[in-house]
């Protein structure tokens, strides 16, 4: 694509605690150290991110509603709304852009309830279990895909 790919990511609800949060499941880093990775992995490939962070689910669903008009591809770990919300995925599938879906823990390899995901089966692909490199994991396939 001739222009700087532009991806939204987002970051659903408890994401904004990571650094404290469980650290024995999320480990020490924060969302901010996060947010920052994935701008020096984007800027060295030449793309440009938008990151977002809520605790509401009507607050993502809002933000995935405008992405169509400015975005290429969304990359996002829903937290709990994973396991839960239809109009997450909804809202996801109306924009018709690609998702990857990033977990920072394997969540095959907890409790059952983690094992399903609304979200998935309209992704283009998941990335679990990696902490932090779980985004940059998913935003290089994001890129790769975009042909950046
Ligand atoms: C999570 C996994 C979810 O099951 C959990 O509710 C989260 C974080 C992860 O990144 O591992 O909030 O999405």
């Amino acid at each position: 694509m001739a222009d700087a790919p532009r991806i939204l990511v987002l970051h659903g609800p408890n994401l904004n605690t990571l650094g404290t949060r469980e650290p024995g499941v999320y480990g020490t880093t924060t969302l901010d150290e996060i947010n920052a990775r994935l701008a020096e992995r984007a800027k060295a490939r030449g793309a440009d991110v938008e990151f977002f962070q809520s605790n509401h689910e009507g607050s993502l669903v809002d933000r995935i509603q405008e992405a169509p008009t400015w975005a290429d591809a969304i990359l996002i770990n829903p937290g709990g709304l994973t396991h839960t919300s239809v109009s997450l995925r909804d809202a996801l599938a109306a924009t018709g852009l690609p998702v990857v879906e990033v977990h920072l823990s394997n969540v095959f390899a907890r409790e059952s309830f983690r094992h399903h995901s609304y979200v998935s089966p309209i992704a283009l692909g998941l990335v679990a279990g990696f902490g932090p490199a779980s985004y940059l994991l998913g935003l290089d396939a994001l890129l790769d895909h975009l042909g950046g």
